[in-house]
This record gives C-alpha cells, sequence and structure tokens, in this order.
C-alpha cells in the first residue's frame, strides 16, 4: 500500500462522523488534532481495536516529529554545503509525512468532513491556547527559564487565534446564511533553526519544550491533511486556511521551540540521531505494535506497520551510509 505523496491520499473517514476529543497522552502533555478520536467499545467506527488506535496515533506523533526533524537536519546539511546528505533528509521527510502519516491516518480515519476536521482542530488549539501552553509557561518561568516562559506565552495567544480563525470557518461551512466567511489565515515568515545546544536550564523545559514540538508537528501534518479534504471538496478558502495555519505550526511553533530545545546540531551528529531513532522505531516500536494489533484482530494494520517497520531500517541503513561517507562515528552509547 505505498501511497505517492497526498495527492493521491485516500480520504478514509468522510463518512464516519468521527468526533475528535481532547486526549492527554500518557506522561506527555500533547493534545493536538484529532487526538482521541471517539470510538466505540470494542472495535470502533473505523474498525479498529482502542489499542490500536492508540498505538497508531502514537506513532504518527513520531512521524510527524520526525517529517519536522530531517527538514531541519536538510537545512542545516545545506548550511555545511552536503547536498546529498541535504537531499536524503529531504526525500526521508517527504516519506515520514506522505507515507507514513498519511497511510496511518488513513487507517484511523483521522480525516472526517470540513466541518469534524474543524470540530477536531479547534478542540487541539483550545487545549493548546487555555492549558498546556499557560501550564508550559508557568512552569518554565518557576525554573528561571524566562525566553521559554516568554515563548510559550507568546504561542498560547497565536494557538488561540487560530482558534477563533477556525470558528469562524465552522460557521462559514457549517451556516453558508449566516454570511460568515472563512478567514485567510495568518502568514508567516519561516524561522530558521541554527545547530546549538539547549538555551533552557530546567530538565522540565526542556521535556515541555519536546512534547510541545511532537504536538506542534503533529498539528502541521494534520491541517495539512484537512486543507487536501477541503480542496478536494470544493472549499479552497478553508484549504488556504488549514495550509496557512499548518505552516505556522511548523515554520514558526516548531522552529521557535527547537532552537530553544537545541534540536539541530553538526550533521554527523544530527546523522546519528536520526540513525538512533529509526533504528527504534524498525526494530522495536513498529514490530511491538505490529504483533498487538494482530493479537487484536487488525490484520490490516498488522500488516501496514510491518511494512512501515521494514521501511524505517531502509532509513537507518541510508543514514548509517551517509554517515560513513562523511567519515563519521556514532557514539557507542547511542
Ligand atoms: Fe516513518
Ligand atoms: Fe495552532
Ligand atoms: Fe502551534
Amino acid at each position: 500500500m505505498r501511497i505517492q505523496g497526498f495527492a493521491r491520499w485516500r480520504i478514509g473517514a468522510a463518512a464516519l462522523g468521527t468526533v475528535a476529543l481532547l486526549a492527554t497522552p500518557a506522561g506527555g502533555a500533547t493534545a493536538s488534532p484529532g487526538q482521541g478520536a471517539t470510538a466505540s467499545p470494542g472495535h470502533g467506527a473505523s474498525g479498529i481495536d482502542p489499542s490500536t488506535r492508540a498505538n497508531v496515533t502514537a506513532a504518527m506523533h513520531g512521524e510527524a516529529f520526525a517529517h519536522a526533524e530531517y527538514r531541519a537536519y536538510a537545512a542545516q546539511a545545506a548550511r555545511e554545503r552536503l547536498p546529498d546528505v541535504r537531499a536524503l533528509f529531504d526525500r526521508t521527510a517527504a516519506v515520514e509525512l506522505g507515507e507514513h502519516f498519511a497511510e496511518q491516518a488513513e487507517l484511523i480515519g483521522l480525516v472526517g468532513d470540513n466541518a469534524a476536521n474543524l470540530r477536531a482542530a479547534i478542540a487541539g488549539e483550545s487545549y493548546e491556547a487555555t492549558t498546556m501552553y499557560r501550564r508550559f509557561a508557568a512552569q518554565a518561568e518557576a525554573d528561571g527559564d524566562l525566553e521559554a516562559a516568554r515563548l510559550f506565552t507568546e504561542i498560547s495567544g497565536d494557538e488561540a487565534r487560530h482558534r477563533r480563525d477556525f470558528v469562524r470557518a465552522l460557521k462559514a461551512v457549517s451556516d453558508p446564511s449566516s454570511g460568515a466567511t472563512v478567514p485567510g489565515g495568518m502568514i508567516v515568515e519561516a524561522v530558521s533553526i541554527p545547530a546549538g545546544r539547549p538555551e533552557v536550564s530546567s530538565p522540565r523545559t526542556l521535556r515541555n519544550l519536546r512534547s510541545a514540538m511532537r504536538g506542534e508537528a503533529f498539528a502541521h501534518a494534520a491541517y495539512t491533511l484537512y486543507a487536501e479534504r477541503a480542496r478536494a471538496t470544493g472549499r479552497p478558502d478553508l484549504a488556504v486556511l488549514f495550509d496557512r495555519t499548518a505552516r505556522v505550526e511548523l515554520t514558526e511553533h516548531f522552529a521557535e521551540e527547537a532552537t530553544l530545545a537545541g534540536l539541530v546540531r553538526g550533521t554527523r551528529s544530527n546523522l546519528c540521531e536520526a540513525i538512533a531513532g529509526e533504528t527504534r522505531e524498525g526494530d522495536r516500536m513498529y514490530p511491538s505494535y505490529a504483533r498487538r494489533a494482530a493479537a487484536a484482530g487488525d490484520t490490516t494494520a498488522a500488516e501496514l506497520l510491518t511494512e512501515i517497520a521494514h521501511d524505517e531500517l531502509g532509513h537507518a541503513r541510508a543514514f548509517t551510509a551517509a554517515l560513513s561517507a562523511l567519515g563519521g562515528r556514532c557514539p557507542a552509547s547511542r
């Protein structure tokens, strides 16, 4: 089931009436659009066991994060004048989003009709604006990480604006006679992520930054699919709003958080990080999710998860070859 890019991505849940609920995953503070989509007891509306749905949702956060991270690593490789490595990171980033994220989104019915997608987006933005980022800002301030506190507060304000835009768009979509129109959304300049160490002192701030980055990367990925859905259903205005908001999440929010978190290092180090992540996913995470899906009777899910595990090990090999070509080696502790 190989799907090339979003253009050929099929809408999985148009008829499911899936409603996204806010959910806070264990140990994390991230609630993203579409997380915790409702399912009836046992196999839910899309015929997937709740345990499989939870694992796939967690895996999709990893895919969205890998896409965002590899784009940042590609930019660093370009700064170091390593065009082959840049191309490898860009290609791999495209697979994580356009294939792995999109295929799993289809599996769990992440995308509904335009109104359902807007409701999911509103729920995610509300949580981020009123709960998550405010808590992160207060914690960062208490820990003396004032720059992070300032950033969390600023992003909280942006998320409130996103929420308002989506609420207006929902009115326009669901009640055309109201005269409401879909807002144009925010347009931002992309922020680059320089190589460097974390700029925060507290481990809690660093954890919160990583958690927030996963939420931003997931929101970017989900909104990109929602935009595709809007375009395919004759709502180019809504597609523009989702695409512009997706860009804010990735090229501003994720990028600013990644800078403070020290996400990007030199290219050799970035390759080691990527190899470790791909190996972890390909050797352990996806095979374990596949086994559990098979045990729950989700055969199609088990096959997809097994196929993705295979892909991730291929990514690990390609990154290892790129590192060897640079004469680099990863520390043994990885
Ligand atoms: Fe992947
Ligand atoms: Fe947002
Ligand atoms: Fe955001």
